[in-house]
C-alpha cells in the first residue's frame, strides 16, 4: 500500500520537477520525503528505502517500525533534512538520525542512532542534500545497494569509497528519487 502511494507520488513529483527547473539548490528539499532507488531493469527499480537495524535497506519483507498509525503497516521510511543532517521523520522523542562513516573502518557505512546514542568515532552527520533533479546525496556522493541482507534484501551504502563496502560483494550503483510526503507518519524505527 505504502509502495503504491510512493510510486504515485514519484510520478507526480517528476511532473512538478519538469514544470520548474529554476528552483534553487535546496528549495527542492521537501519537508518530509521518501526515497526510491532507481536502477532500471533491476528489482531495485523504484524500491523504497527502508530503515531498520541501524541502516537503510531495499526489499526487506518487514522493516518493523512502530508508527503512530499502527494499522498503516508502513514498510518504507520517511526522512527529513535539518541543517544538512538526515533524520527519520518523527514528531516525538527520541530523535533518530543518520551518520556516514567514510573511514577505512566504515567504508561508506550509513547508519542511524537513537536519542543520545553516540555515533562511531569517524562518523559524519552533516552533508546531506537533495539536488535540483530530486536525487539524495551526501557530500555530492550517491549510493550502492549491496545484496544478501536477510537473503533477499539490499543494504544501502555510500558510493565512491569501496566497490565492496563491509565485505559485501556484487553491489550495484543506484540513483535515487526523493518523493515528497504530504501527510508523513511519525515512526520509531527499529535500531
Ligand atoms: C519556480 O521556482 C521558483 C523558485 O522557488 C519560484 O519563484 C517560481 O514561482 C516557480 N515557478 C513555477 C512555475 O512554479
Ligand atoms: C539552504 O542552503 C543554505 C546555504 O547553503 C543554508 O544556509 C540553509 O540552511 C539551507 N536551507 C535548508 C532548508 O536546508
Ligand atoms: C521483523 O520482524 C520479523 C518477525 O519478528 C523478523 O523475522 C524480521 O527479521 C524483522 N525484520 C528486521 C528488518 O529486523
Ligand atoms: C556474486 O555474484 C556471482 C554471480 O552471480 C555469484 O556467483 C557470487 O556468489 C556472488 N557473490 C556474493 C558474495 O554474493
Amino acid at each position: 500500500m505504502q509502495f503504491k502511494t510512493l510510486f504515485a507520488a514519484a510520478a507526480a513529483a517528476a511532473t512538478v520537477t519538469a514544470q520548474n527547473t529554476t528552483t534553487g539548490s535546496n528549495s527542492t528539499t521537501p519537508a518530509a520525503f521518501g526515497v526510491l532507488s532507481i536502477r532500471s531493469g533491476s528489482e531495485l527499480q523504484y524500491a523504497a528505502w527502508q530503515a531498520a537495524n541501524n541502516g537503510i535497506f531495499n526489499l526487506l519483507p518487514e522493516q518493523n517500525a512502530s508508527c503512530d498509525d499502527a494499522a498503516g503497516n508502513y514498510n518504507s521510511a520517511t526522512f527529513r533534512i535539518v541543517d544538512g543532517e538526515l533524520y527519520l521523520y518523527s514528531t516525538e522523542n527520541p530523535p533518530q538520525y543518520f551518520y556516514v562513516d567514510r573511514s577505512g573502518m566504515g567504508q561508506g557505512k550509513i547508519g542511524f542512532t537513537t536519542g543520545a546514542e553516540p555515533a562511531p568515532k569517524n562518523a559524519e552527520r552533516a552533508g546531506w542534500a537533495v539536488t535540483a533533479s530530486s536525487q539524495l546525496q551526501f557530500d555530492g556522493a550517491g549510493f550502492l545497494a549491496c545484496p544478501g541482507y536477510e537473503s533477499d534484501a539490499y543494504e544501502i551504502w555510500l558510493a565512491g569509497i569501496s566497490d565492496h563496502p563491509g565485505y559485501n560483494y556484487n553491489c550495484t550503483g543506484v540513483a535515487t528519487r526523493v518523493v515528497a510526503m504530504t501527510a508523513p507518519v511519525s515512526c520509531l524505527y527499529q535500531s
